[in-house]
């Protein structure tokens, strides 16, 4: 069954400790660099303490294969079960990461193209002459040869990915919007029910659940949404 991860975008550990304990039902949670800044790493691997496993710590590396690797070792030490790097750094920096969290329970997660680029952007900023999809399942399977355990995708690149990664490859995706929710900043958005039917092994959401009056209610009705998908 897809897997429901709730983004802790808050600016204390005391808040993010709160958001943990009233949406216990959801077995995940994610820390950005926004939470890991304020809370350190220390405050976020106390998030972890009697649940060992259920952060995605989500820093997107990209950097040279050595320094990438000794990232990957301490977030793997402070009990990381996800980790991020970017796709665009290569083969050779994914292969780093994934040998220093090998005999570890941590798995490596590779951003392809951030949902915030456009076809001109990558072509003229970036100097990549491909489209968003076609460069999204050439960095996807590239990732995955090189190591790493899955990709983080749009909703919309959901098939796309599966089909350039296989079926065994973790395939997380943010902008899931329940019908219940806004949409807020995120302009195409897939329910959790078609984001499991696609094949998206876990969803990231934030927002729905954190500014819901009662943020349990929602962890709740996600994952009922999701269990129901999955019959
Ligand atoms: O929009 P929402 O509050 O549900 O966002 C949840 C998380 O998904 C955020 O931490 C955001 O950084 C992440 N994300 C996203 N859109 C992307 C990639 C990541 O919203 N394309």
């Amino acid at each position: 069954m897809t897997e429901l991860i709730t983004a802790l975008d808050v600016d204390s550990l005391e808040e993010a400790r709160q958001v943990v304990s009233e949406c216990e039902a959801c077995r995940w949670f994610k820390v950005g660099a926004q939470l890991f800044l304020r809370a350190g790493p220390d405050g976020a691997a106390e998030l972890t303490k009697g649940h060992p496993g259920r952060i995605f710590l989500d820093l997107k590396f990209h950097d040279i294969p050595n320094t990438v690797a000794n990232s990957a070792r301490a977030a793997a030490a402070m009990g990381a079960a996800l980790i991020t790097v970017h796709a665009a750094g290569g083969r050779n920096m994914i292969a780093a990461a994934r040998e220093a969290v090998e005999g570890t329970d941590t798995r490596i997660l590779a951003v392809t193209v951030l949902t915030s680029m456009t076809d001109q952007m990558l072509r003229d900023e970036v100097g990549i002459p491909n489209s968003i999809p076609e460069t999204v399942a050439r960095f996807a399977r590239m990732a995955v040869e090189a190591g790493a355990h899955g990709v983080v995708a749009s909703p919309h690149e959901i098939r796309l990915v599966r089909e350039a990664v296989g079926p065994d490859a973790l395939v997380v995706i943010p902008g899931v919007r329940p019908t219940w929710a806004a949409q807020d900043d995120q302009a195409r958005v897939m329910t959790p029910a078609e984001a499991a039917r696609l094949g998206a092994t876990h969803i990231v959401v934030g927002r729905p659940i954190l500014k819901h009056r009662e943020p349990r209610k929602a962890v709740t009705a996600i994952l009922t949404e999701l269990d129901e998908a999955s019959r």
